[in-house]
């Protein structure tokens, strides 16, 4: 048999054998060879093993080929055989012992006469497309050692008489569609070894033979519709080391008896419907390496072997096992991956778990776990994934992060608070990482960008600030970067992949603006300012003594800080429910009634008259003089307040007339006198019932006093945080007050004026309560509108200024008043000042009363020293509303004239019965 030439035709095969013509054993395994199988190879007729297994033959089995008289082995497997067995290729068999058809495509039955070949040893016709029943005479082939039918579409039921088969050691009959129950007397084969019956449809209970197969090491049953109790003489079964019962209906306790194998290593329960305890006699199976009894009805608490033994994976997840998890200290595990996911434990992760070693794998999802996650936990050298999703954990996540083979930290749906620690950038091997539906505040740590191998990241439902890092543009596996739901701002990085990165995973940020999201971004972040309260030094105006020196230089210390707290300040509420505002007040006709018409004869110049040789001129008659002489009068005696722009004094005209006269401090920066004159004039013809109205003005180039109307009931300011008790404002009061403020606003706005300087210190109250709006339009009197000078002009408006005066490139517009409008507003019904210091915090208002809208608590946050009772269908919405007016983006903030409109739907619910405000 040595020169052996093969030629290889596309129809057939020839042989020419060497001198002797005798050729017993040819073996073509792997060659790559194809064609199909001719009548040639008929003509070796001293073949006792043919073996073409790994090619590409094709076509039909020649029927001859079992009537070689020497062949006993042949194995065909894996080509591309088709069609059916024929007929008599068994029936007709000599003295064929071995034979593999397996895996070509084979169809039709099994061969009916295949119980005929009596010499047969073992039979493997596994992957093919074999259809109907096994053959009733299947088992009269008493010599058979191992039958593979596996793979196959075999139907019916499996033939009594299994126990014929005294020399069956391997019987695997795996993946058909075989039904009825189990041979009853299968554990009579008492050679039988190994018995693979799995994915089928076999149903019927364990037969009791079974338990004398006391030399079977392999039992796989899985995927059937077995049922019953498993019988405690699955005990007896001593060889065992694989058993498989998974994806059954088997009911009843897993019995204790199991601890007895001493072989087993797989043990594989899961998908039945097994009640009671998992027995802790299992850590009696020296050899067991893999448990899983996943998808029952366990109760009871985790047995002890869990973590205490050689068993290397265990999964217990969907059950409803209870009570702490507990893990001996200095166990000697060998477990590398446990699965405790979907169950009822409670009580705190055992730290212990840092010192199993070999740990991989812990999943503890879906249980009730609470405390803080031991940080030692996420330090450790071997764990590739940790899932703690849907606990109960609190606390932060330990900044000892860092694991390195970590590849999937799941730490969602929790309630977990504090930053993303930056140490999270020395997990390098983390691919997928799901904070999502915690609680976590702060910016995403730059480190993140380290971590290359990230795949997936969902940080989605969090309470996170700040702006994107730019370097995560630089992931270069990045699929998945979800981040919605959160209060980041500022640019989304650029890339590709931020580029294409859907809608839904960066949606609900207010902040956050690009092309994608369809808000075109400001060159600088927009932040809230914050600024000093109690800064009066105006670096414009005559520095003035500071009574408390310390205090002082404390707020000052403190700005940096405020401006990084201010930027927590984002609208939550937000954008919708603007859109459903503005929707539904877009009725026309429906202005504010206590607009006043403007005539142009209403602005009548008085004579000029010369007071110290400058400018007097008073708008609408009345006598000009004062009684006392300029300087006489503004002294400080008659002081009424200090503001940005000058210090407020009250006198009298000669005609009796009480009035309030501005300095301006802001001399040297004041327009020309024609400029001047000008603006203020604009102002003087603005009269509205809710702004405090200008009479007049003085000029000279170095002295420059604005005349206001007196308005007695002294500022709102006062009135909400310095007055007593019985002095309080009811509920009827305050929503007077803000409607009144709005509606000034809203007058100012539709005739091109900025007030600039809204803060509760210039909303006066008159006598019946009125609010009047003081201060408007000011800034215009400045030489040019420079933003440095404006907000160090209004630098005493803590809290009320938009953010958009921090941005260079924000153009400002009336939206800034829109802004201080909506602080104004929950200020007004609140009682609290926009900002509030604390020993070593600062609470700002927005966030306050945002949290309590989130909490569904508004009423716990409108002014305890309210009179009387409110209406919480009022409240509700106009906390809301005040909460859009505060959006970090102007263009999200309503105009001051829908909020008039809003307010006055707001006040009346029932004449307008499809609003849903609240
Ligand atoms: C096997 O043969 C068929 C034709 O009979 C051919 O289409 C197929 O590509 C071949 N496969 C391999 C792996 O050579
Ligand atoms: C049957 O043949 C397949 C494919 O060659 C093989 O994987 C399987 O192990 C064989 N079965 C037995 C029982 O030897
Ligand atoms: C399994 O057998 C049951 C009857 O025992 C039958 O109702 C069911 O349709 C079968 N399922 C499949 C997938 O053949
Ligand atoms: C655990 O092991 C450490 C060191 O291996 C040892 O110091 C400690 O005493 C052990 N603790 C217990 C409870 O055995
Ligand atoms: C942990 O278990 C849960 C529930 O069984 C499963 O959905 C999740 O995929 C598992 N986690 C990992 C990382 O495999
Ligand atoms: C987040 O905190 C708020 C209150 O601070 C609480 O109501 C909410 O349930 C928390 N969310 C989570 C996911 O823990
Ligand atoms: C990780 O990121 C930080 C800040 O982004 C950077 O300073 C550091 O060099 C980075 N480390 C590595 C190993 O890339």
């Amino acid at each position: 048999m040595r020169a052996l030439v093969v030629l290889v035709g596309l129809a057939c095969l020839a042989f020419v054998a060497e001198a002797t013509g005798r050729v017993a054993g040819l073996s073509l395994a792997g060659y790559g060879l194809s064609g199909k199988l001719g009548r040639g190879l008929l003509r070796l007729e001293s073949l006792q093993s043919l073996s073409l297994s790994g090619n590409n033959f094709s076509g039909d089995l020649p029927a001859d080929l079992a009537r070689l008289p020497d062949l006993q082995s042949l194995d065909l497997s894996a080509n591309a055989f088709s069609g059916a067995i024929p007929d008599g290729f068994f029936g007709h068999c000599r003295n064929l012992r071995d034979v593999s058809l397996a895996n070509n495509a084979f169809s039709g039955d099994v061969p009916r006469d295949v119980g005929a070949c009596a010499t047969l040893a073992s039979l493997n016709l596994s992957s093919n497309r074999l259809a109907g029943a096994l053959p009733s005479d299947i088992w009269s082939l008493n010599a058979l050692r191992t039958l593979d039918l596996s793979g196959n579409a075999i139907t019916g039921d499996l033939p009594v008489g299994v126990s014929r088969m005294f020399n069956l050691r391997s019987l695997n009959l795996r993946s058909n569609r075989l039904a009825g129950s189990l041979p009853d007397d299968i554990g009579d084969c008492p050679l039988l070894r190994s018995v693979d019956l799995g994915s089928n449809n076999i149903s019927g209970n364990l037969p009791e033979s079974l338990r004398r197969l006391s030399t079977c090491t392999y039992l796989d049953l899985s995927s059937n519709a077995l049922t019953g109790n498993v019988p405690t003489w699955v005990g007896e079964m001593a060889s065992l080391e694989t058993l498989d019962l998974s994806g059954n209906k088997f009911s009843g306790e897993i019995p204790g008896s199991i601890g007895g194998l001493m072989s087993l290593k797989e043990l594989r329960l899961s998908g039945n419907g097994f009640t009671g305890g998992l027995p802790e006699s299992i850590g009696g199976c020296k050899s067991l390496v893999h448990v899983d009894v996943s998808w029952n009805s366990l109760t009871g608490t985790l047995p002890s072997w869990v973590f205490a033994s050689g068993v290397q994976w265990v999964s217990v997840s969907d059950n409803t096992l209870s009570g702490e998890v507990f893990v001996p200290v200095n166990a000697s595990s060998m477990v590398r991956g446990v699965d405790l996911s979907s169950n009822a434990f409670s009580g705190r992760i055992p730290s212990e778990i840092s010192q199993v070693i070999t740990l991989q794998s812990l999943n503890m999802s879906w249980n009730s776990l609470s405390g803080s996650i031991p940080p030692s936990i996420v330090q450790m050298k071997s764990l590739e994934v940790l899932d703690l999703t849907a606990n109960r954990l609190n606390g932060s996540i330990p900044a000892t992060v860092g694991g390195e083979s970590l590849r999937e930290l799941r730490l969602a749906k929790n309630s977990l608070t504090g930053e993303i620690p930056a140490q999270i950038g020395n997990l390098s091997a983390l691919a997928s990482l799901d904070l999502s539906h915690n609680n976590l505040t702060g910016a995403i740590p730059a480190t993140i960008a380290n971590i290359t191998n990230l795949q997936t990241v969902d940080l989605s439902r969090n309470k996170l600030t700040g702006g994107l890092p730019k370097q995560l543009s630089d992931l270069p596996h990045l699929i998945r970067f979800n981040i919605s739901h959160n209060q980041l701002s500022g640019d989304l990085p650029p890339g590709s992949f931020f580029d294409t990165i859907p809608l839904s995973s960066v949606s609900d940020n207010p902040g956050l603006c690009g092309a994608k999201l369809n808000s075109s971004c400001p060159g600088v972040l927009p932040k809230p300012i914050v600024l000093n309260p109690d800064s009066s030094s105006d670096p414009l105006s005559q520095p003035e003594p500071t009574p408390n020196g310390l205090r002082h230089k404390k707020t000052i210390l403190s700005i940096s800080a405020l401006v990084a707290i201010g930027a927590a300040v984002l609208i939550t509420v937000g954008v919708i429910t603007i859109t459903v505002l503005n929707l539904r007040v877009r009725t026309p006709g429906s202005h504010s009634a206590a607009e006043l018409e403007l005539s142009d004869g209403y602005l009548s110049q008085s004579p000029t008259t010369d007071v110290n040789s400058g400018k007097l001129v008073m708008f609408g008659g009345g006598n000009p003089e004062f009684s006392a002489s300029t300087h006489a009068l503004l002294n400080k005696d008659c002081e009424l307040g200090r503001g940005g722009f000058g210090t407020v004094y009250k006198t009298t005209l000669r005609d009796g007339q009480p009035v309030a006269i501005k300095k301006l401090t802001v001399s040297s920066l004041v327009k020309s006198q024609d400029e001047f004159e000008r603006e203020v004039k604009m102002l003087g013809k603005l009269r509205h019932r809710n702004l405090v109205a200008l009479k007049g003005y003085y000029w000279t180039p170095s002295l420059q006093l604005l005349i206001y109307e007196f308005v007695s009931g002294g500022n709102l300011h006062k009135q909400l945080h310095e007055s007593s008790t019985a002095n309080c404002l009811s509920w009827k009061e305050r929503f007077d007050i803000v409607l009144g403020i709005a509606r000034s606003l809203a007058h100012l706005h539709r005739h091109d004026i900025i007030h600039y300087n809204l803060k509760s210190s210039n909303i006066l109250l008159d006598g019946s309560g009125d609010a009047k709006v003081g201060d408007y339009g000011l800034a215009k009197l400045l030489p040019m509108l420079d933003r440095y000078v404006l907000s160090s002009k209004v630098q005493s408006a803590l809290g009320y200024m938009a953010p958009e005066f921090a941005c260079r490139t924000v153009k400002i517009t009336e939206k800034c008043d829109v802004y201080g409008f909506g602080v104004l507003a929950l200020e007004i019904l609140t009682g609290r000042t926009p900002v509030q210091y604390m020993e070593d915090d600062v609470i700002v208002l927005c966030d306050v009363v945002r949290a309590a809208l989130d909490e569904g608590k508004v009423e716990e946050c409108v002014d305890e020293r309210l009179c009387g009772k409110f209406p919480l269908e009022e409240a509700v919405p106009i906390m809301k509303l005040g909460l859009v007016c505060t959006s970090q983006v102007p263009s999200n903030r309503p105009d001051m004239s829908e909020v008039v409109n809003i307010l006055e739907l707001i006040r009346c619910p029932q004449d307008s019965p499809e609003t849903e405000l609240g």
